[in-house]
């Protein structure tokens, strides 16, 4: 079955001299398709090797040919079969949710976990149960902010201390870092959002790491000059689950009324939402070094948009809005979501930076 998805290419198209090493950010607070986005990559571009960084109170999902997958470790890139796949020393682990994802992606023999990966327990989701101040966050409770909390106070076991995981075990910040100093490409997978930065974010609701582009890195171990790309998502709206401030949140009747009801893919909560926000966006932008801008579910603002592939087919006002949304942020808008399937994608970068090298 993977090896049928995962034979789609179109070597017309490959675009992997343009973004030889990539790292992939959420602009918002979480669910702006960054899982879409990462897989299309991955297929588009076939990286050598993909690392999907953060912990399990972030859902990605990727649909493929009406399948559906919602990824907590294994990176979304994992559709594209010759790819190896990484989880680094920053990110922490369920091994009960890795082990399950590892079957349910079919990746085994190609995905591995550095030897200092963190590793999230039963007593860490126990402990934020009976946490207060998680509940009134709105925390996701999968044990991950105390897990994170142990590894600071250096009492956290890791991945290099589990039999279970031997077969996984790799040095990981060296194994991509060799990737890149040989010129192949590499998709790096940031989760969650900028606003959602415990150091940027809106404190104290926000999660507990650094969910900006050099926090992403860091948890790698890729230092900031080995990365070409930036790619920050947008939604074209806004969503946030759980509490802490929303700017120009939109009551419920209304959320239901412009099509924007969503569900968390962790913990099956409403999200809440609000209309998108260039002040947001702009921040974001600058604080990432954004070189580029994925914009997704544009198919919501603009009906006639859903599905479409190429720039000159999108309905004229979406294209209108589109191009108002990069004048402002001055960074160019190059993929553009239009329905959930991972394809459908507006991919402008060719016309954007004209030849494959720039
Ligand atoms: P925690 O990181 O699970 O403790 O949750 C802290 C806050 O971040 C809560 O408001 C969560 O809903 C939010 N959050 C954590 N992970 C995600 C995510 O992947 N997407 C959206 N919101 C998230
Ligand atoms: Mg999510």
């Amino acid at each position: 079955m993977l090896d049928e998805l995962t034979l789609y290419t179109d070597k017309s198209t490959i675009l992997r001299d343009i973004t030889p090493v990539t790292v992939v950010v959420g602009g918002f607070f979480g669910d702006e398709g960054k899982g879409k986005v990462v897989s299309y990559l991955g297929l588009k571009d076939r990286p050598s090797a993909a690392v999907r960084t953060g912990s399990i109170n972030a859902g990605h999902t990727v649909s493929f040919n009406g399948r559906v997958w919602k990824l907590r470790v294994v990176p979304s890139a994992f559709l594209w079969r010759s790819c190896r796949l990484y989880v680094p020393a920053g990110a922490l682990i369920s091994i009960q949710t890795f082990l399950s994802e590892v079957r349910e992606t079919e990746c085994n023999g190609r995905i591995f976990v550095d030897f200092n990966t963190g590793v999230i327990t039963e007593e860490h989701v126990a402990r934020e149960n009976a946490d207060e101040l998680m509940k009134s966050i709105g925390s996701t409770r999968q044990g991950v902010g105390a897990a994170g909390s142990d590894r600071v106070m250096r009492r956290l076991k890791l991945a290099k201390d589990y039999d279970v995981l031997r077969d996984y075990l790799r040095d990981v910040a060296l194994e991509v870092n060799d990737y890149v100093d040989r010129g192949e490409s590499v998709l790096i997978e940031g989760t969650q959002g900028f606003y959602l930065s415990l150091y940027f974010g809106t404190y104290p609701y926000v999660t507990s790491r650094d969910t900006s582009a050099s926090g992403v890195l860091s948890e790698v171990g890729l230092g900031p000059k080995k990365v070409d790309d930036v790619l920050v998502v947008f939604k074209s709206y806004v969503t946030r689950v759980g509490e802490g401030p929303l700017p120009n949140e939109l009551s419920p009747t209304d959320v239901e009324k412009l099509g924007f009801s969503e569900r968390a893919s962790v913990t099956g909560r409403i999200r809440r939402a609000a209309p998108f926000n260039l002040e947001l966006a702009r921040k974001a932008v600058i604080i990432n070094s954004a070189t580029q801008i994925a914009l997704t579910k544009i198919d919501a603002l603009f009906k006639d948009a859903y599905n479409v592939r190429e720039w000159g087919k999108l309905p004229p006002n979406a294209r209108a809005w589109i191009d108002d949304v990069e004048n402002v942020l001055k960074v160019p808008i190059t993929l553009i979501g239009t329905g959930e399937d991972v394809m459908a994608i507006v991919d402008r970068r060719q016309d954007v930076f004209g030849s494959l090298k720039r």
